[in-house]
C-alpha cells in the first residue's frame, strides 16, 4: 500500500505554530511519526508540505495512479479550497481529513469544511496521534 502524508499551509511551522492549539512536535518529527508506523504496516509513504494551493493540487494529481491513501491535514484550505475538492474529486483518491484540533470548538468560520463532504474519512482533535489513526484507518479501508 502507498500513502501519500500531505500538510498544507503554516504546518511547516508546527512545534512553534501555537503550540498551545497544535503541539510542539516539529513537521519533520510528525513526518518520520508516520514513516515509522508506516514500515511497521509495510507502507510505504511520501511527505509533502506546501504553503500554497497550487503545489498541493498537482501533488495530489501526481500521485493519483501510485497512492490507494492520502492523508491529508489541508490547514486553512480547508475551509474556502474548492480547487483541492475538485482535486480529491478528480483524482478519486481515498482521503482522510485530518486536523489537530478540533474544529467544533473553535471559532465558527473554521467548522466549516469543504473538504469533508468528498473525503473519506476525518479525523480531528487527537493532535499528532490523529495522523496515525488516519494511516491505521486507510490499511484497514483498502479501495
Ligand atoms: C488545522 C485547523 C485549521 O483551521 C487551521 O487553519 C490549520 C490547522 C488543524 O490541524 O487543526 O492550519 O487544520
Amino acid at each position: 500500500m502507498n500513502v501519500l502524508l500531505l500538510n498544507g499551509p503554516n504546518l511547516n511551522l508546527l512545534g512553534e505554530r501555537e503550540p498551545e492549539i497544535y503541539g510542539t512536535t516539529t513537521l519533520s518529527q510528525l513526518e518520520s511519526l508516520v514513516a515509522e508506523r508506516a514500515r511497521e504496516l509495510g507502507v510505504a509513504v511520501r511527505a509533502f508540505q506546501s504553503n500554497h494551493e497550487g503545489a498541493l493540487v498537482d501533488r495530489l494529481h501526481e500521485v493519483r495512479k501510485w497512492a490507494d491513501g492520502v492523508i491529508f491535514n489541508p490547514g486553512a484550505y480547508t475551509h474556502y479550497s474548492y480547487s483541492l475538492r475538485d482535486a480529491i474529486v478528480a483524482t478519486r483518491l481515498s482521503v482522510v481529513e485530518v486536523h489537530l484540533s478540533d474544529l467544533t470548538q473553535r471559532e465558527p468560520w473554521r467548522r466549516v469544511s469543504v473538504i469533508a463532504e468528498v473525503a473519506a474519512h476525518r479525523i480531528m482533535g487527537k493532535g499528532i496521534a490523529g495522523y496515525l489513526e488516519a494511516l491505521e484507518w486507510l490499511v484497514a479501508h483498502p479501495r
